[in-house]
């Protein structure tokens, strides 16, 4: 099997102005030697106001330290009021996009044909998509039958309405929505049973070589006490950390813990 690049991806949703952004930037970098980004990767996703301040202190340090975005627009140009383009990405050094974000479905009502094209648009422009999913708390309490059925489907009807041959870039993200913010994470048991479900959508999709080099992470409270917990489960190659990566001293924690 392919060995997986490890990834950690900090998505700071709607957290640090400008200042602040820089900030927290350059005190992930202070405390993160240059090496560890030659053995994974590693994104931050600030807010699309603090992407090119983040870039800048990235790329004043040399850094291997990728930068993501939280969210795209499908269309190229146009009349779109408050739309960021993949083209608006790509200037920025953007590599990563987050999407389908539980918060995203919820707050913006994004269903699968949305995220389908936003995809698609990332695909083209080969922008690595970090897709999103997860149960809800009612959805778990059914056991892990009734939830991996339904988090298999959601990444399922992404792909359906996508209709990609070979999607080089994909990365999925498991974010059971019960555990984001709550300080309570899946089991380590329950998240790779629900990662081998996934991996396998994606090999009876894309056959098991592809299947074998796509990533899939696990998010949800992710914190340095807990970050051990997921690191040595076969199908699950990183993590998408929220609340913990605004504290820079947790997300290198995190960062050291999956190295
Ligand atoms: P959390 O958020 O780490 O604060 O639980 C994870 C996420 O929403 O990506």
């Amino acid at each position: 099997m392919t060995p997986r690049r490890r990834l950690i991806a900090g998505n700071w949703k709607m957290n640090k102005d400008t200042c602040a952004a820089a900030i927290l930037a350059q005190d992930i970098l202070n405390r993160t030697d240059p090496w560890y980004a030659e053995d994974m990767d590693i994104v931050l996703c600030p807010p699309f106001t603090d992407l090119k301040t983040v870039r800048t202190v990235l790329e004043y340090d040399r850094s291997e330290i990728n930068l993501g975005a939280q969210d795209v627009f499908w269309e190229a140009e146009g009349a779109y009021t408050g739309a960021i383009s993949v083209a608006m990405l790509q200037e920025l050094n953007c590599c990563y996009c987050i999407i389908g974000h539980s918060e995203r479905r919820q707050y913006f009502h994004e269903d699968a044909a949305v995220i389908a094209r936003k995809l698609v648009a990332l695909d083209k422009a080969a922008i690595k998509a970090i897709l999103c999913v997860g149960e809800g708390a009612e959805i778990r309490a059914g056991g892990p039958g009734p939830a991996e059925a339904y988090v298999v489907g959601q990444l399922r009807d992404v792909l359906d309405a996508a209709d990609l041959t070979t999607p080089e870039n994909l990365v999925v993200a498991y974010e059971p929505i019960w555990s984001i913010g709550t300080g309570q994470t899946a089991t380590p048991e329950s998240a790779e049973s629900m990662a081998a479900a996934l991996r396998a959508l994606l090999s009876e999709r894309f056959g098991a070589d592809l299947a074998a080099r796509l990533r899939i992470l696990y998010g949800g409270s992710l914190k340095p006490e807990n970050a051990t917990f997921f690191t040595d489960l076969g199908d699950i190659d990183g993590g998408l950390v929220g609340g913990a990566s605004l504290v820079a001293e947790d997300f290198v924690a995190l960062i050291k813990a999956w190295k």
